[in-house]
């Protein structure tokens, strides 16, 4: 039910209205967007905008990161919480090293069999870095999304889970591989900001989003009821 340029007026807001200049986002190296998309998973921008180039500075790739010291990879983390995203960042670049001759591997497939990488945060950097058409799931586009659609369906059960996905891969932007490779990051990123910006768990600014219009939870005149979620 979302229109056909679903994803066109998604990347057409990021370029204006999405958030631009954060650090990670000049570059395609899969280190530095991996690196931002685990400091950023329970992390605000902000924070993460103090400890990232930090991070970098001291341990500048992937190699730096799987050969350094336990205690220096918990120490640059000191104060971010959650450290078990630290654990699992020394482990995978370990695993870069041994499986994949210390190139990030370029699918969202095989990168989501790294420790810490979950199938939305592989997709994010798969499409970020590579171009790939794959589509990230993460707490603000799954509001975005149930929003849009006003899919009730309670997301706690796996058929209902599933069936998001599958709806959000129909929805992202279709392409040649160069297409994509511009595309891709733009969409998964504007997705993101929008969902963080302006589709906001309360008090969502539905005037000022690119696919009000068609939003069906906003013609129910109840976005807040959206997601449905039970227990944890
Ligand atoms: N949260 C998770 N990934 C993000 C990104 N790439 N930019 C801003 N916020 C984020």
């Amino acid at each position: 039910r979302p229109p056909q340029d679903f994803a066109r007026r998604i990347t057409g807001w990021q370029a204006t209205h999405g958030r631009h200049g954060l650090p990670w986002q000049g570059t395609r190296d899969p280190y530095r967007v991996w690196l931002s998309e685990i400091m950023l998973q329970q992390t605000q921008v902000a924070t993460v905008l103090d400890y990232f180039p930090r991070f970098l500075a001291r341990l500048p790739d992937v190699r730096a990161l799987a050969e350094a010291p336990a205690d220096v990879v918990l120490g640059l983390w000191s104060g971010l919480g959650y450290y078990s995203r630290a654990r699992n960042l020394h482990k995978a670049a370990q695993q870069v090293m041994a499986r994949f001759g210390g190139e990030f591997p370029r699918s969202a497939e095989e990168l989501a069999t790294l420790p810490g990488i979950g199938r939305s945060t592989a997709a994010a950097i798969a499409s970020f870095c590579f171009g790939e058409r794959a589509a990230i799931l993460d707490a603000n586009v799954k509001r975005v999304l149930t929003r849009v659609l006003a899919y009730g369906a309670d997301l706690a059960r796996p058929a209902a889970e599933r069936a998001l996905w599958t709806t959000a891969t129909e929805l992202l932007p279709f392409g040649d591989a160069e297409t994509l490779s511009r595309e891709m990051p733009r969409y998964t990123q504007g997705l993101m900001d929008l969902g963080a910006t302006v589709c906001v768990p309360r008090n969502p600014l539905c005037l000022l989003c690119p696919v009000g219009d068609v939003c069906a939870a906003r013609a129910e005149g109840k976005p807040e009821a959206y997601p449905v979620k039970t227990k944890t």
